[in-house]
């Protein structure tokens, strides 16, 4: 590409540290780093309680799990777009990927956000409180897949607008059959971590991760039941809508 990024002279400062944003980038996507800094932190409004979570996680030694400022603007977008009331979250960890879509959602809405750590989700209650929209989030603490069972024996089949899965990739497959349930005909199931950073088209790794998302890739491509797009933005988010 033409020319340098402008980091990390003149990025902008964050507000609890003499750092530029870029500083605390982890890097997510498979874009040169200039190009991932344009997208992520140049052209990506982020508020300051989305800024100091990210600082906050980028201290922990698991922050490369943490969605991408870009990522969480594009999912707010899409939920905007719904008018989206009910949210389904499969993957909280701090908490940074709920506190952009509860933001995002229609008045009234809220959102079901599905951890098994205390520890993390504790950051994560933080920062909601701090944005103004714990009340509208609901922390279910366990293993997802007994959550979404019990939300479909519970009645709650076709009435969510939208789902992100971002939890453990083998489990994947049966949290989105469990979303599709779930979803109404019409909502959204998004997935995260779909190119696996590029190990997906390399025929030589067989890790169960890489495995089990390009499975469920090829599953969700020609699964009659949804239309689906694979996005590029972080890791790949592949979006299946119910139909
Ligand atoms: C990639 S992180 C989620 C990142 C988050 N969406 C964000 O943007 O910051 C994955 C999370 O899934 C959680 N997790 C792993 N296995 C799980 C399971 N069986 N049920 C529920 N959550 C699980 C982990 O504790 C971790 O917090």
């Amino acid at each position: 590409m033409k020319g340098q990024s402008r980091y990390p002279s003149q990025a902008p400062r964050h507000p609890n540290f003499n750092e530029p944003r870029a500083f605390f980038r982890m890097k997510r996507t498979l874009l040169p780093d200039a190009v991932e800094d344009y997208v992520s932190v140049e052209m990506t409004r982020e508020t300051p309680v989305l800024q100091a979570l990210r600082t906050e996680t980028a201290a922990l030694p698991d922050a490369e799990m943490q969605i991408g400022a870009d990522q969480g603007a594009f999912m707010a977008l899409l939920v905007r777009l719904m008018g989206a009331q009910r949210c389904l979250e499969i993957g909280t960890f701090t908490g940074y990927s709920a506190l952009a879509v509860a933001a995002a959602l229609a008045k009234g809405g809220t959102l079901i956000a599905c951890d098994v750590s205390e520890e993390w989700t504790q950051i994560a209650r933080t920062y909601w409180t701090q944005a103004g929209v714990a009340d509208r989030i609901t922390l279910k603490l366990g293993p997802a897949r007994d959550t979404l069972d019990q939300l479909i024996r519970e009645g709650a089949r076709d009435t969510f607008d939208f789902a992100f899965i971002d939890a453990d990739k083998t489990g994947y497959d049966a949290y989105y059959e469990r979303c599709l349930v779930l979803v109404r005909p019409g909502g959204l199931i998004a997935m995260d971590n779909a190119l696996q950073d590029g190990k997906v088209v390399d025929p030589a790794d067989h890790a169960a991760n890489t495995e089990a998302i390009r499975a469920l890739n090829a599953k969700v491509r020609d699964d009659p039941r949804v239309d689906s797009c694979l996005v590029t933005i972080g890791d790949g988010l592949l979006l299946a809508r119910k139909r």
